[in-house]
């Protein structure tokens, strides 16, 4: 019953990064609510982030090798850039769940093409911290 939930570039800096978009909550306090409702859900979750592209697909390899349940993940501006993400998502036959802090739809066009989304079996973009929530209640439905 092990979810990962594998975090990309800048993430690290939730907290201080652009607030106005991403809101108050540090990365650390995302992991805890994600605990705290694992635990309720009888799940596990493993909490990582990365500022490296080869890390998330190596992570995403580890989250079959480990026969994870599924993978959340918020591949920051990866999300809109690599081909590496989504061979990876389609190799692994883990079902991943894209998450967005902000609702990336509604930025700027750069964002709006997701790589990640051609492979992952659901999203959840737009509800700040919630996001992760509602993904892993998702994830406890699959
Ligand atoms: C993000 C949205 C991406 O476009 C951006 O590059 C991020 C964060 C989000 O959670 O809203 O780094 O993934």
């Amino acid at each position: 019953n092990l979810v990962y939930v594998l975090n990309g570039p800048n993430l690290n800096l939730l907290g201080t990064r652009e607030p106005e978009i991403y809101g108050s909550a540090t990365l650390d306090d995302i992991a805890g609510m994600l605990e705290d409702r694992a635990r309720e859900l009888g799940l596990e979750v493993d909490v990582r982030q990365s500022n490296h592209e080869g890390h998330l697909v190596d992570w995403l390899h580890e989250a079959r090798a480990e026969g994870a349940k599924a993978v959340l993940l918020n591949a920051g501006a990866y999300t809109h850039t690599s081909i590496a993400l989504l061979d990876a998502i389609k190799a692994i036959g883990v079902p991943v769940i894209e998450v967005h802090l902000s609702d990336p739809s509604t930025r700027e066009p750069f964002r709006h093409l997701s790589y990640v989304g051609m492979g992952a079996v659901d999203e959840v973009k737009g509800l700040g911290p919630q996001s992760y929530i509602v993904a892993l209640e998702k994830a406890a439905a699959l």
